[in-house]
């Protein structure tokens, strides 16, 4: 079939299987084109099809010789209708490893779930023995509680009081006020308990319990801080809180991992567009105008920049990463660098909609937007006709 892009709002319905694979070719590339890394060995992803995820497996994989599982929640192609672009994306990852010889497989399915972690937990066991990297990189609206039955849903919105800031349509490049209701302290407790770090926590137990950690082992999640601009929605709103959870989670899971000497990690990175953000009310206004200023500087980083500095330059280097005094990684540095955020403040209170096409980074955004599903990709012939049913190879 011939693929175009459908969007609805923040979200695109199509993919493109090409388009993918040519995004994963080229990150699979860059990691080729750096020194090796003297990374992991057996690698576990949860949340491997997409974003920081996808770029932890390519670096493990490309980067450092690495075996991976893959564990995500994408949708698989139908005839006339396209796969999610994660289930794209692992079936050109997948590929690519298998020819270099690389042991990757993948799981799809809830990764919230019991029954998702004992398959994962089977499939280790049977093919790897131990892990030595859990990463753990899962952006999600919703939770099922494995224990409770409980449905939880996030909301991205601010505590204590009405947020009112400016946003921008990526698409048409209209910027408007927008103004957030306050979250209620169950909004808080249901985001907390879908993006903080209760799941994390089960699944490196659930993985301890059956001797599944090599010794060393390491495990690191995702976060992000951003800007004062940003905060009332992201850092001190129900997002960060369940930030600060999962921040926190990570010592508990430090401690539980003494007796083999293991290491949680948090790793903050920088704002890219991915399918989750671009979800964040006012983030990719600031985003747009954070790229253009990043890309003056050249220090501009995408999802496998940022990931293969994180392994190179603070996972493995010396024995112990270098941390804020929180403990927290930072991969975020060049856009928390005071120059850049200097600059940023001066273009937001001159953001118009007017003035975006020439102050902002629009354009790149609306490219990495589409890029997240495949289209607008350079060297892609988006008139031919392709086979949208495509398999991953190692899909147990
Ligand atoms: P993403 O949407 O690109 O990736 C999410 C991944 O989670 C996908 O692989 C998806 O299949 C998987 N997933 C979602 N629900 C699942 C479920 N129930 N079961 C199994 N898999 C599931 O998101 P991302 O932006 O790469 O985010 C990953 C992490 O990085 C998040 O913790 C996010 O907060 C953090 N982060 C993002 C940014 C940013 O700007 N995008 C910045 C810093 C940190
Ligand atoms: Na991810």
């Amino acid at each position: 079939m011939i693929i175009e892009p459908r969007t609805r709002g923040f979200i695109c319905l199509t993919a493109h299987p090409k388009g993918c694979e040519k995004n994963v070719l080229n990150q699979i590339n860059y990691v080729k084109s750096k020194d090796p890394i003297e990374g992991p060995k057996n690698v576990l992803v949860i949340g491997a099809s997409t974003g920081f995820g996808l770029a932890s497996r390519i670096t493990s994989a490309f980067g450092s010789n690495a075996a991976t599982i893959g564990v995500f929640l994408e949708k698989p192609p139908k005839p006339n209708r396209p796969a999610s672009p994660g289930w794209y994306n692992s079936a050109a990852f997948e590929t690519q490893a298998h020819q270099a010889g690389l042991y990757a497989k993948s799981i799809n399915g809830d990764a919230f779930s019991d029954d998702i972690k004992k398959q994962t937990i089977e499939l280790i066991k049977k093919d790897l023995g131990q892990i030595d990297l859990v990463i753990y990189s899962l952006a999600s609206p919703v939770r099922l509680h494995p224990k409770t039955g409980i449905k939880h849903k996030s909301v991205l919105k601010p505590i204590g009081g009405v947020y009112t800031n400016k946003t921008v349509d990526f698409h048409t490049g209209d910027i408007s006020q927008i103004s957030i209701d306050p979250a209620t302290e169950e909004d808080v407790a249901n985001t907390i308990a879908v993006m903080g770090g209760e799941d994390w926590y089960f699944w490196i137990d659930a993985l301890q319990k059956e001797n599944l950690l090599a010794p060393n082992a390491t495990t690191v999640a995702y976060s992000y801080i951003g800007p004062k601009l940003t905060e009332p929605v992201y850092r001190k709103g129900t997002i960060g809180r369940a930030k600060d959870d999962l921040e926190a989670t990570a010592f508990k899971i430090s401690d539980s991992l003494k007796s083999i000497n293991g290491k949680a990690y948090v790793s903050v990175n920088k704002a890219l567009v991915t399918q989750a953000s671009s979800a964040i009310p006012v983030i990719p206004l600031y985003i747009s105008l954070l790229y253009k200023i990043m890309k003056e500087n050249n220090v501009h980083e995408g999802c496998i920049e940022q990931m293969e500095r994180l392994f190179s330059e603070r996972l493995y280097t010396t024995e112990q990463p270098n941390t804020d005094k929180e403990g927290r990684i930072r991969v975020d540095d060049w856009e928390m660098r005071e120059d850049i955020q200097a600059q940023i403040k001066d273009l937001w209170d001159n953001a118009t909609t007017e003035t975006l096409g020439s102050i902002g980074d629009l354009e790149g955004y609306n490219t990495d937007f589409f890029n997240l599903f495949g289209f607008k990709v350079e060297g892609v012939n988006y008139d031919e006709d392709v086979n949208e049913i495509v398999e991953i190879p190692g899909l147990q």
